[in-house]
């Protein structure tokens, strides 16, 4: 049975940046309400009502997992490590974005899967691309049986798909007899630890639980056997997942990390309930914060066009009456508006000038690379914000 334990209210698509403020956008601007349930049979966490993702995965697919150093160096590493640890023939990452990931692999051995078709342009013509969704028909396409993956990637790409069952078994088929499904996806762990409610959003359909996880896998002849932390994108886990039949032994730090979540209470809705309850106590202190700077005249900004912060800022119903700009290095995301509250995003080389007294952090999980780069924001006296773990101003 599914229990709803939070609601984050009315939310556009974050991934919609728009690209003027005029009535004709605005009257065509996307809104869903935004709610959260748990499973109390399989412990899944989900958003209870999804969006068709024929409306979010299309040709103006915003996001370049490339552009972020953190990321291009993560994907490299992981890609060699399995490489050496695997020795695929094949290997194909579903939701390969611009190829951050599987650019690392020989051409001949790359299949890759991208459903927008702005991303899949980007790739086609460096490897195999197929510009689709994944699915079982696709995998028949691609797959046969002699012909299958030994490593099958993906990452932040799983927990978007509403069909969980249909996913995995299309993975199941395609996957060789000791073939391996690595998949990288938020850590509900984290989020819960961390408050970091703006994980939920409407392409996160799914905040994985290594419990969940491996109950739902089950129901496809697969097996979650191994599983890591690992510190992408604000505290994630990479599990490796194989056919029920395979060599591989389940792991002692899989154990460890069941063992563990069992004792954090994650398989109880009443740990939702109350993660629900500092939830709102967190909105409270942020807006608090808001209200206070911006009674002494302070101008404030934000860092990152985030779709984390996209859920915040609905959330909070905090628009132009607090922040005057959001910064983003992003140039597809430079000169449109973020999605619902519609502040104007611009580069950070014309937005990090001196009249800016505090940045909030709404990309967060990059904060030390940020406060890294922003060196002489924060000698100037310059603060940041954040609202993970609470909501605060940073001290340096
Ligand atoms: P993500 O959390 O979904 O990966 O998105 C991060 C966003 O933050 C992306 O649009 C790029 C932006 N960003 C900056 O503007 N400056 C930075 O220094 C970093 C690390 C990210």
């Amino acid at each position: 049975m599914r229990k709803k334990f939070l609601n984050l209210g009315r939310q556009p698509l974050a991934n919609s940046f728009l690209p003027s403020k005029s009535k004709k956008i605005l009257s065509k601007e996307f809104f869903y309400n935004l709610s959260v349930s748990f499973n109390t049979t399989n412990y899944l966490v989900s958003v209870t009502n999804p969006v068709n993702p024929k409306f979010q995965y299309t040709d103006k697919y915003a996001h370049r997992a490339s552009e972020s150093f953190t990321m291009r160096t993560a994907f490299a590493k992981i890609a060699k490590r399995l490489n050496k640890k695997y020795l695929p023939k094949i290997v194909m990452e579903i939701g390969s974005n611009d190829g951050v990931f599987i650019k690392n692999f020989p051409k001949r051995k790359i299949i890759a899967v991208e459903p927008c078709k702005n991303l899949a342009n980007l790739t086609k013509k460096k490897f195999k691309t197929f510009p689709n969704f994944w699915n079982k028909k696709l995998a028949k396409k691609i797959f046969s049986e002699s012909r299958k993956a030994d490593i099958i990637f993906s990452a932040n790409t799983i927990s978007h798909i509403p069909n969980l069952k249909e996913t995995f078994d299309a993975i199941e088929y395609s996957l060789s007899k000791n073939g391996v499904l690595v998949i990288e996806d938020p850590s509900l762990l984290s989020v819960i630890k961390n408050n970091s409610y703006d994980q939920f959003y409407d392409e996160h359909v799914y905040i994985f639980s290594a419990l969940a996880l491996s109950n739902v896998v089950k129901k496809s002849n697969l097996r979650l056997f191994n599983s890591e932390k690992i510190a992408t994108h604000g505290g994630s886990m990479r599990y490796y997942i194989c056919k029920d039949s395979a060599r591989f032994k389940n792991t002692q730090k899989l154990d460890l990390i069941l063992k563990n979540e069992k004792k954090m209470k994650l398989n109880n809705f009443l740990t939702y309930k109350k993660f629900s309850k500092r939830v709102i106590n967190s909105k409270k202190k942020l807006i608090k914060i808001f209200k206070i700077l911006k009674s002494k005249n302070k101008k404030i900004i934000s860092y990152g066009a985030t779709y984390k912060s996209s859920t915040v800022f609905n959330f909070c119903k905090i628009g132009n009456n607090f922040i005057d700009y959001v910064t983003d290095t992003t140039l597809n995301k430079q000169g449109k508006f973020t999605p619902g509250q519609h502040i104007p995003i611009i580069s950070p080389e014309e937005g990090m000038n001196k009249s800016v007294d505090f940045a909030f952090l709404g990309a967060w999980n990059f904060k030390k690379e940020i406060l890294k780069k922003e060196k002489e924001f924060i000698k100037r006296g310059g603060k940041f914000i954040t609202h993970v773990p609470s909501a605060k101003i940073l001290s340096k």
